[in-house]
């Protein structure tokens, strides 16, 4: 399997399949720092996303195309952020996971992510709040 790291604007051809594959409300791509595609011979197998703002990194939407799930997809793709951050410098990261996403949770904490400071409520929906350090 092959991650290929873009900026938005270098997606050219990927947005509209990485759309298609989409399944986060409110996920668009625009604006963020990098787009993350995990590819399979030619064809898209997931995407991860990671926003940049205010200088604060932030893991976003991360969806595995369904006939690939249970595969460690996501897992490569939090790795690859992970590496991706460490080489420039950057040395902590956040995100928020739905209270009842059982396989992002596991998969996040197996990498390192612990949880911090509780939940954060968006648009009545409960989110928990997770960070990992990157280490020196
Ligand atoms: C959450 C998600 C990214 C996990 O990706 P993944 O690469 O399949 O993750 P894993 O390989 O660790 O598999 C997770 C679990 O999926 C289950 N699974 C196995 N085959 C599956 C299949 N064909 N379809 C669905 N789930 C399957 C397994 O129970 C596996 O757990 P296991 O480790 O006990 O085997 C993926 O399910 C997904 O895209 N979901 C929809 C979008 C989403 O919720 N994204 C995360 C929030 S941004």
């Amino acid at each position: 399997m092959k991650i290929l790291i873009l900026k938005t604007k270098e997606l050219g051809n990927y947005l509209p399949i990485l759309e298609n594959m989409n399944e986060i409300n409110d996920f668009t791509f625009k604006g963020m720092h990098r787009v993350f595609i995990a590819k399979e011979g030619n064809e898209v197998v997931g995407f991860a996303a990671l926003q940049c703002c205010h200088g604060y990194y932030v893991f976003r939407a991360c969806v595995v195309s369904k006939k690939f799930r249970g595969q460690g997809i996501q897992k490569k793709l939090i790795k690859s952020r992970l590496r991706y951050l460490k080489n420039i410098n950057v040395n902590r990261v956040s995100t928020l996971v739905l209270t009842n996403n059982i396989y992002s949770l596991n998969n996040l904490i197996s990498c390192g992510f612990v949880f911090n400071k509780g939940q954060e409520v968006i648009d009545g929906i409960t989110y928990l709040k997770l960070i990992r350090k990157i280490g020196n």
